[in-house]
């Protein structure tokens, strides 16, 4: 596997923390997108193990509250973001995307990255991020959305079957978020550098096999075939990636 590494940062690589296609490189792309300064407080949705709110914290000097569903996973976050010295600026709490446990126009901005995926009711998730985004504040997504060219195929990191699958296509979203109330700024699909970033990751193991550390380590024995499975997927248009900026 190719390890991005951060311009900016010293020498650490993102191996597994940040969770999603394209790994750090995409957290940067969106954090540009939407304008994060140190005068920001981002609500990061699904925020994982934290690899985004810490790169974003770090790069750009804003303020970070991360929410997840899997308590766990936001504890490990914490102790990360203590040992790097970013607890001043992040902090993570357990909760759920579809009824938010903060007050009205809380954030000026709403951030989440290849977390919709699993999230069947996508009106009240896209509801609750309009209602704590301040007004005039930006909405940042970075996700995989359903292609053209029919179903995905399966196991994915997100799903083993298509029951537990809940991509929606491109013209879905933009109704689903423009319905809640969002304005779409900007609209960009990143699909062929996810084919690219999917090549290079295979070429990767061909070469030197699997990584000490990697997304495998989360994913476990099936991780090859979730990687040829979406490597495929996206070559024959079943899956695309969207990175999207809103305001309220
Ligand atoms: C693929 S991970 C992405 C993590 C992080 N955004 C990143 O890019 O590194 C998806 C995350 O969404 C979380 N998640 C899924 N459904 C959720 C919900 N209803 N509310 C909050 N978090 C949720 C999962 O627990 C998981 O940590």
């Amino acid at each position: 596997m190719q390890l991005f590494l951060c311009p900016f940062c010293p020498p650490v690589p993102s191996v597994l923390d940040e969770f999603h296609i394209r790994g750090r490189q995409a957290t940067i792309e969106l954090a540009r997108a939407a304008g994060l300064d140190s005068t920001k407080h981002v609500l990061d949705v699904g925020s994982g193990v934290g690899g985004p709110s810490r790169c974003i914290a770090r790069e750009f000097g804003c303020r970070v509250t991360g929410i997840d569903l899997t308590d766990e996973y936001c504890r490990v976050a914490f102790m990360l973001a203590e040992r790097i010295g970013l607890s001043r600026l992040v902090s993570y709490q357990q909760g759920d995307a579809l009824n938010l446990p903060f007050p009205d126009r809380t954030f000026d901005v709403v951030w989440s990255q290849h977390a919709a995926m699993n999230i069947a009711y996508k009106e009240t998730l896209y509801r609750e991020m309009y209602r704590v985004l301040k007004p005039g504040g930006v909405l940042a997504i970075y996700d995989i959305l359903a292609g053209p060219a029919g179903q995905i195929i399966f196991p994915v990191p997100w799903a083993r079957r298509p029951e537990t699958n809940f991509l929606v296509t491109p013209d879905e979203l933009r109704r689903l978020l423009e319905e809640s109330g969002f304005k779409i700024l900007a609209w960009e699909d990143t699909t062929s550098a996810a084919k690219d970033w999917f090549a290079s990751m295979a070429w990767n193991i061909q070469q030197g096999g699997l990584p000490t550390l990697g997304f495998h380590v989360l994913l476990g024995p099936d991780f090859q075939t979730m990687v040829q499975n979406q490597r495929q997927s996206l070559e024959k248009g079943r899956m695309i990636l969207v990175q999207v900026v809103g305001s309220k």
